[in-house]
């Protein structure tokens, strides 16, 4: 049997091919098939003794059970070890019930793939009021990488935004803004946020007044419904900034979102490719294979 192959979920050949590229390791899709009553059947194919399962867990509830089937599967058939690598990891922030009755479905998920896998890898996981992966998965092994450098070498590279200065949307951007602007010598600017409701957000920032005159950056970790870029390139616009630009981690919204972004004077949206979208511009391969190198 060989040692370790990628099985990809379907949706996301292209980031796993390039995975499995810079691994040098053999690829399989995992099959899918869709009964007329809704419920699913998966086979896998390829046997290795560790198997390494490809998909991000957007739009994951779907998922969740495939994937949990599909570990079942590869384990039955002779895999020793299953990773999972989900670079997106959905349900990360309802880490506590916000209102009586309310399920806690971050450690409720953690818990079930916790049963399944050895091992999960994903990349800017939404921590807020936990402080690591490991808290989150206490019983196997869990990575969570940073995209950041990915990020701050994407700034540098582009002559548009070399004096562009750095804007966190809200206080929790900070740490991915800070982590950047420490590599690319970029002043920084984080604003507050208040959320009444999924679409419903006020950004207020301090000192904006920075920005006119400069290319602004916003960089946060995920762009759900747009909601809170756009709310922050409206006030970036206002003040001046020469041009807005937008980089996020895990690109979530979709096509009428993304016109709002547009709308709101956004110029130009990019996002790693952990969930295929059409604002993928930072490939996360090289980032992924350093942290599986060891199970090769
Ligand atoms: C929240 O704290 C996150 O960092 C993002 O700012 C948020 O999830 C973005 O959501 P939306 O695009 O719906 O405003």
């Amino acid at each position: 049997m060989i040692r370790c192959a990628l099985h990809i979920y379907p949706g996301y050949e292209q980031p796993g091919a390039a995975l499995a590229q810079a691994l040098g390791c053999p690829t399989y899709p995992l099959h899918i098939h869709i009964f007329p009553d809704g419920e699913s059947l998966i086979r896998t194919e390829g046997r290795a003794k560790t198997a390494l399962l490809y998909a991000s867990l957007d739009r994951p509830n779907d998922k969740l059970i495939n994937l949990i089937f599909a570990a079942e599967a590869l384990r039955e058939n002779g895999a020793e070890r299953i990773v999972l690598v989900c670079p997106y990891l959905g349900y990360m922030r309802q880490d506590k019930a916000f209102h009586i009755g309310e399920a806690v479905s971050q450690p409720i998920m953690a818990g079930l793939l916790s049963q399944y896998f050895d091992r999960i890898i994903t990349v800017d996981p939404h921590l807020h009021r936990v402080s690591s992966l490991n808290a989150v998965f206490p019983n196997i092994e869990a990575d969570a990488l940073s995209a950041t450098g990915l990020i701050a070498s994407a700034i540098r590279g582009d002559t548009d935004l070399n004096d562009g200065i750095l804007i966190g949307p809200d206080s929790e951007s900070a740490q991915w803004v800070g982590a950047i602007a420490k590599i690319t010598g970029q002043g920084m600017l984080v604003a507050q946020k208040m959320r009444s409701g999924d679409r419903e957000v006020k950004i207020s920032f301090p000192a904006i007044e920075g920005v006119s005159g400069r290319p602004a950056i916003i960089i946060d970790d995920m762009i759900s419904s747009g909601t809170t870029a756009r709310h922050c390139a409206a006030l970036l616009v206002e003040a001046g900034a020469s041009r807005v630009e937008l980089i996020a981690v895990h690109a979530l919204c979709d096509e009428a979102d993304l016109l709002r972004l547009s709308v709101a004077g956004i110029e130009h949206v990019r996002s790693c490719d952990s969930v295929p979208h059409d604002t993928n511009a930072i490939i996360l391969a090289p980032l992924l294979a350093a942290a599986l190198t060891k199970e090769l």
